[in-house]
């Protein structure tokens, strides 16, 4: 049980602990990557320790792996898995249609893949996630190091075709060096403060020879769980159109959600 977190983990940790309510034993989940998915894998890891949940977890990065292991989950490869019951992961933007963006800690290739392969995606995410139009947040994209620079100038020119708002690309660095992706990729990040048509602009991008994938997620998630700083979540689902509403108190010892939709 954490103590003393600020408002932003608070967030984070709720919308976490209330999505472990997605995880039944004998699931296999893909794991996301991120501040606000390590928070899921630490409450899983909690979970099959202490009340013998019993799950197969299918990390989407090398530090989730690590860290799932860390926590006592037990890891397999998505193709041991073949398909997944659920994945839950978290995002930079996510829209009314939950549309996002990902991709900021650099995992947006077997983020996308371990979602796509899932009966279902959630997200989870703190309030500042939200979007009323995407964009804001710089559009990873994965790209082969092999003519890197080629791929940026070809997605630069590409961009004047499209709806948004902005067209400068950059090498996404670690220190002095491109960062490397676990597939041994660079990303750029695609500066467009607006995205007018999410899913043009995603089907064009991966049109671009040196493109390996790119951070929009369209039609892929299919709930979100939104926390906030006082313990508050509110659980969006694009299917069944609902919003529930609960509350984590951090001052009880245990997982206490009071339904505060009435
Ligand atoms: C990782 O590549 C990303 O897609 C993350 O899911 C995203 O950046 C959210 O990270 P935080 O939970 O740390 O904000």
């Amino acid at each position: 049980m954490p103590t003393d977190l600020s408002p932003i983990d608070k967030a984070k940790y709720a919308a976490a602990r209330r999505a472990t309510g997605y995880v039944e034993s004998g699931m296999r989940v893909g794991l996301g990557t991120g501040s606000t998915a390590a928070w899921l894998v630490r409450c899983l890891g909690e979970m099959v320790r202490d009340e013998g949940l019993r799950i197969k977890g299918v990390p989407t990065s090398a530090r989730t792996a690590q860290l799932a292991r860390d926590v006592g989950i037990e890891v397999i490869s998505l193709d041991e898995a073949k398909w997944l019951d659920v994945t839950i992961d978290g995002a930079d933007e996510f829209d009314a249609n939950l549309n996002l963006i990902k991709g900021g800690g650099g995992a947006l290739l077997q983020e996308k893949i371990v979602a796509t392969a899932s009966d279902q995606m959630v997200v989870i995410a703190d309030i500042s996630k939200q979007v009323e139009t995407l964009g804001a947040f710089p559009l990873p994209v994965e790209v082969i190091p092999f003519g890197w620079q080629t791929t940026k100038t070809l997605i630069e020119e590409t961009l004047i075709g499209l709806d948004v708002l902005g067209r400068s690309t950059t090498l996404r660095m670690n220190g002095e060096r491109a960062y490397v992706t676990d597939e041994g990729n660079h990303i750029l990040d695609l500066h467009l403060n607006r995205i007018g048509n999410a899913r043009q602009l995603s089907l064009v991008l991966n049109q671009i020879p040196g493109v390996v994938e790119n951070g929009l997620f369209i039609d892929i998630c299919d709930a979100v769980v939104i926390g906030f700083g006082d313990g508050r979540v509110e659980l969006r689902d694009i299917h069944k159109g609902s919003v529930e509403e609960s509350r984590f108190d951090f001052f009880e010892a245990d997982n206490l959600f009071t339904d505060i939709s009435e």
